[in-house]
């Protein structure tokens, strides 16, 4: 189906059209059309264009507005109702409730609800949920995997060709010291050494089996890592042939790599399981991590320094920024490449660079990792461009910040450890399984549980990305499963709620009546769900999920305003009020689900 013009399109058009017949000597000057508390729309563009033009702010929207027929006029204009200059020189702009109600019926048609494909999409590498191998997810994890999943979803809904890499730590000198002591006690990793026992008789294919597989794996690669640490620290002999180990693995011995996969298919057992609770999809085969860019490191190295782009100093290669500077003045550098001849995190990356613009075609990099990480991109992103690996621009952190306890500080548990990403996703479920029994006592365990995970787990997967990613947020649980405020809960209970309506009238689908006048908050509302298709195509040129997040509360509260006002199934309404109502309920439900689907956040039918 074609792109549905919102209202707000139309109107700008006709405003435009109507000025530069009104004035042939404004170009094509833009009349600043906005959303307004006073009329519908509000354009502000006459004043700029009066100053430049040294005319009468007023006077001159007076002659566009006269541009314009409306009621009353011979051959009125179907969208505009009325158009009036008020203020210094605004023009405040009322649409025809039959024009609200048509567009609106347009976007119902569509499956897409009438939003439209980029007019020029390209392809974005995205770069988010890396978690390390060998180690437990944490929160900082939790915000990446879902901010990320986001984004891709909704660059992909507009048509960008999305390719994901999971850059996880899945390389370096711990290996060594991993894989020695599995070569010298070769049962610690064989899942007959379980003492846990979870994971007799569960499979992978249900949330709770993958789960359950995933922490046992977790608890294997723990006791590992606490053994082989523990001998590291106290044997300086069991030390030097960890050392030995890591060059084995670097220059590739065979038995040492094959040991190496088997910690790194272990870690991935656990992060699938991660991401099952966590109702997230992650394909293997966009797991990509720093391993992967190992042969080409050698050769960013001596390109960058052939290029005069790194320098050796103190033995190191380094690359110098004017702009960075450490304590009393003295540059920090980006080390490429160690003194001991060692490669880093910035060698993979710069590879990673070169394999992702250069022969995955990308025209746009994203990376959403930690703020805390911003040096790092800022320092590769500007090496990769005056290496020429990488266009000016094309490449942007989506950095966000750190989430706090409530103390105000970086979340940390009451032993002052990092928290467990599954831990607190568990809490998160737990709560919100008091909510839905609180609301529906009448479920069976087996309903609370399943709408449990959807509320809990969308709580969290909201309280993320509603706030702007940059900010440090709070991770209160009780706050994030309310029903009141700006929660997904109140966004799922919006929606379920129509489901119920929609349910009691009947079977068929609703359908708009236009000629039908509307009350202040059906106007509301249909202009809302108008804007649908701009947010999310503002969403995906900036890449803040949050604005999404701000929109769909938006909606369900002017959802709210309209259900107290215009009772949908009531007795005294005639039929086609009932019907239209019904409609705009619906295509609020689609417009809801849509929404938060793009968030991977789930919207049960019933609550
Ligand atoms: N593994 C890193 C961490 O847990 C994040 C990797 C970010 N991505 C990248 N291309 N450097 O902090």
């Amino acid at each position: 189906m074609a792109p549905v013009p919102s209202l707000s399109a139309t109107v700008h058009q006709r405003l435009a059209d109507a000025l530069a017949a009104a004035l042939p000597e404004a170009g094509d000057a833009d009349p600043l059309l906005r959303r307004s508390d006073r009329a519908d729309f509000q354009a502000n563009g006459m004043l700029a264009l009066a100053k430049r033009l040294k005319g009468n702010p007023r006077e001159l929207a007076a002659s566009v507005a006269d541009h314009i027929p409306t009621s009353g006029d011979a051959d009125p204009d179907p969208v505009i109702r009325a158009i009036k200059v008020s203020g210094p020189g605004f023009l405040n702009i009322t649409v025809a409730d039959s024009a609200i109600t048509s567009t609106l019926a347009l976007r119902a048609a569509d499956g897409r609800l009438g939003v439209p494909f980029a007019e020029r999409p390209g392809t974005t590498v995205i770069d988010y949920s890396q978690p390390n191998v060998a180690k437990e997810m944490h929160v900082g994890h939790l915000r990446s995997t879902v901010i990320g999943d986001a984004v891709v979803k909704i660059l992909d809904h507009l048509g960008e060709t999305v390719i994901r890499r999971h850059h996880i730590g899945d390389w370096g000198t711990q290996f060594g010291m991993l894989i020695q002591y599995l070569i010298e006690h070769p049962q610690e990793l064989d899942h007959a050494s379980d003492t846990a026992g979870t994971t007799g008789g569960t499979t992978g294919d249900t949330t709770e089996g993958a789960t359950a597989e995933g922490e046992a794996a977790m608890a294997r690669l723990n006791r590992l890592y606490k053994a082989s640490r523990a001998l590291f620290d106290s044997d300086e002999e069991f030390k030097d042939r960890a050392r030995r180990r890591v060059v084995d693995l670097q220059s590739g011995d065979e038995e040492t790599l094959a040991l190496w996969h088997k910690i790194v298919d272990e870690s991935k057992i656990y992060f699938q399981g991660v991401y099952a609770k966590l109702d997230v999809e992650i394909r293997d085969e966009d797991v990509v991590g720093e391993s992967a860019y190992n042969d080409d490191l050698r050769r960013v190295c001596e390109e960058l320094e052939a290029a005069g782009v790194a320098v050796r100093s103190e033995g190191a290669l380094c690359v110098f920024f004017d702009d960075v500077k450490g304590p009393e003045g003295k540059p920090v550098p980006l080390i490429v490449q160690k003194s001991n001849g060692g490669f880093g995190y910035a060698a993979t990356d710069l590879a990673a660079i070169r394999d992702r613009v250069g022969t995955l075609k990308a025209d746009t990099l994203l990376y959403v990792v930690d703020a805390r990480q911003a040096l790092h991109f800022k320092m590769v992103f500007e090496t990769a461009r005056r290496a020429g690996w990488l266009p000016e621009g094309a490449a942007r952190q989506l950095a966000f910040g750190t989430v706090l306890g409530k103390d105000g500080k970086p979340f940390k548990t009451r032993e002052g450890e990092t928290v467990r990403l599954v831990d607190l996703l568990d809490e998160a479920v737990e709560r919100a399984a008091t909510v839905v029994t609180e609301k529906a006592p009448e479920l069976t365990a087996e309903e609370v549980a399943e709408r449990a995970a959807q509320v809990g787990i969308g709580a969290v997967k909201y309280a993320d990305l509603s706030n702007s990613m940059a900010r440090d947020y709070v991770f209160d649980l009780d706050r994030m499963v309310s029903l009141n405020g700006d929660t997904s809960v109140y966004l799922q209970y919006a929606y379920a709620r129509i489901q119920s309506i929609l349910r009691k009238a009947g079977s068929a689908v609703p359908r708009p009546h236009a000629e039908l006048p509307l009350s202040a908050a059906e106007r509301t509302l249909g202009l809302h769900l108008d804007a649908f298709a701009e947010t999310l195509a503002s969403v995906a040129e900036t890449h803040e999920p949050h604005k999404l997040a701000a929109y769909l509360y938006q909606l369900a509260t002017a959802y709210t305003a309209f259900y107290d006002q215009c009772p949908v199934l009531k007795p005294g309404n005639s039929a086609e009020v009932t019907e239209n109502r019904l409609f705009f309920c619906d295509l609020t439900a689609r417009t809801l689900g849509q929404g938060m689907a793009l968030l991977g956040i789930r919207t049960p039918e019933r609550l």
